[in-house]
């Protein structure tokens, strides 16, 4: 189970020192957007690259932006390792994947909540990671819907048919009690903003959540 810290509820002020906080994770979650897809913006390849200096964690980028395909190969340039794109963004999904591993990096697709899984399931053996968005994208600090962990468990049925190594990231409202609910519904990756930075010492959350979902893995 791996769990990625999204820098979007980091401090942005001393985003080094957030990040030290974290450096024991093997990814870093990072959110874009472009006030046009999302109603927010939030941060470009500048900042990426400037990530991509300080770490060696695996940078995912999640890309909440109208364009995916006119952007992504400045991600990718710049540092990040993954790269997720919006299947409501584009009618040649095949197209925006194949663009992604030319350039060189692992492809991912997410869906919003009111997204259905049938819309992704043509390219569940074309890609590396489903993330599956547990509140509307665009903000931290949301609650997590529960609709999504049906969503899991289908993408998780899809898996075993299609793509074995397929990893299913969940964003949004990860907490003690929703990681647990995500990781049995089938989920290998947990996406934690506020509760994580919400805290005096983001270490410790981390720490609770591994030790948690280790816990459950051992019941
Ligand atoms: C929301 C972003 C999330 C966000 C999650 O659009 O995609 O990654 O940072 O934040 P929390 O964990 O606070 O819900
Ligand atoms: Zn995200």
């Amino acid at each position: 189970m791996i769990i990625a810290p999204s820098i979007l509820s980091a401090d942005f002020g001393n985003l080094e020192k957030s990040i030290n906080f974290v450096k024991e994770t093997k990814w870093l979650h990072v959110d874009v957007m472009d006030g046009h897809f999302v109603p927010n913006i939030t941060i470009g390849p500048v900042v990426v690259k400037g990530l991509r200096k300080y770490t060696s964690q695996v940078l995912d980028t999640h890309l909440m932006i109208s364009e995916p395909a006119k952007y992504l190969k400045e991600f990718i340039k710049a540092g990040s390792d993954r790269i997720t794109f919006h299947i409501e963004t584009t009618s040649s999904p095949k197209k925006v994947i194949k663009l992604i591993r030319d350039n060189g990096a692992k492809v991912g697709i997410s869906i919003k909540p009111k997204t259905s899984v049938d819309t992704i399931k043509d390219y569940i053996s074309l890609i590396d990671q489903v993330l599956v968005m547990s509140v509307e994208p665009g903000f931290g600090g949301q609650k997590f819907m529960p609709n999504s962990l049906e969503k899991i468990k289908e993408i998780s049925l899809l898996r075993e048919k299609y793509n074995q190594d397929l990893l299913i990231v969940v964003d949004g409202g990860i907490n003690r009690e929703t990681a647990l609910l995500c990781k049995e519904a089938g989920a290998n990756v947990l996406v934690a903003g506020s509760y994580i930075f919400g805290s005096d010492d983001p270490n410790e959350r981390i720490r609770t959540l591994k030790w948690l979902l280790k816990f459950l893995l051992d019941l």
